[in-house]
């Protein structure tokens, strides 16, 4: 009888397990992977996703399990079983999520170090024993590429000015566009500046977040891998149109990138637009200006 509930219960936990295996692969809750570190991120989503599910399942079906085993049977006035401690039961409680969290904890943390690029990272230590580390603003050490670097390992840098409530993207050539273009394969550097208040530059097929602080310089870093068109969201409520302020990443083969380079710098030489003559740094009166125009095409889209 005992060996008997014991091979059911390990049968069952068999069949937890390869549903908490599959769901963590196939919960469908992310939205495409776009970036080369956005798979790092799922794949510790969907180990997440699966534990939880399994802790579910587990927890849910002792509930209903226990429910319908000790349902008081009719005419039974009598108390339950008066139970006191019981100590190999509360070690292994405490022992099972200790050592789960704490796996999770490193796991998770390797994940975001590499996330927040290690990638450059790891270039500087392949090219040199000691790189020369430097302390930004924010406390963050990034490494001094020397110019030597070979070109291809460089990450593309662009400027990006966030704004109420716009987004500029800046390319070389004093090329400013309202619209992320980067090639795919190619490790892109987004160095923030926030021209007025606090934002956040969020792809989510990128999995990747970054606050832009007035006065204050941060980065973000990723390799952009799957061609197509996708949003760029404001994630830090910045005033009465942070819900608008969107713009688009298109990522594009190389070719397409460098057509569309040249087109806008084309274009900058014919007929300046509205915010493709900008240089790295803002003036106030340029920076107001862009905002009424984009008021007045916000309110020209609310009403259309
Ligand atoms: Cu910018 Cu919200």
């Amino acid at each position: 009888m005992k060996r008997k509930t014991a091979f059911l219960i390990a049968i069952l936990l068999s069949l937890v397990v390869l549903a908490s295996i599959w769901y963590g692969q196939n919960h469908g809750l992310l939205p495409a992977a776009v970036g080369k570190e956005a798979v790092l991120y799922d794949k510790l989503f969907g180990t997440l996703i699966g534990i939880a599910f399994g802790l579910f399942l587990i927890v849910q079906g002792v509930l209903v399990y226990s429910l319908i085993k000790f349902r008081r049977k009719p005419g039974d006035r009598t108390d339950a079983l008066p139970m006191h401690e019981n100590l190999s039961l509360e070690l292994v409680w405490t022992a099972v999520p200790t050592v789960l969290v704490m796996w999770v904890a490193i796991y998770s943390f390797d994940v975001y170090t590499e996330m927040r690029g290690s990638g450059a990272l790891m270039m500087a230590h392949q090219h040199h024993p000691s790189p020369v580390l430097v302390a930004d603003a924010s406390g963050e050490t990034a490494p001094l590429l020397p110019p030597s670097q070979p070109v291809s390992a460089e990450p593309l840098a662009l400027e990006v000015q966030a704004m109420q409530f716009a987004w500029i993207f800046n390319y070389p050539g004093d090329i400013a566009s309202a619209e992320l273009h980067v090639p795919a394969g190619q490790r892109i550097r987004l160095n923030f500046a926030a021209v007025d208040v606090l934002h956040a530059f969020w792809v989510p097929e990128l999995r990747l977040k970054q606050d832009t602080i007035p006065g204050t310089p941060t980065h973000l870093e990723f390799t952009p891998e799957k061609v197509g068109e996708y949003a760029v969201v404001c994630a830090e409520l910045c005033g009465s149109y942070h819900g608008g302020m969107r713009a688009t990443m298109v990522v594009q083969t190389p070719q397409d990138y460098q057509a569309w380079l040249t087109e806008q710098q084309l274009a900058a030489g014919e007929q300046p637009m509205v915010a493709s003559r900008l240089g790295p740094s803002l003036e106030r009166a340029q920076v107001q200006e862009l905002q009424s125009q984009f008021m007045a095409h916000q309110a020209a889209s609310v009403g259309s």
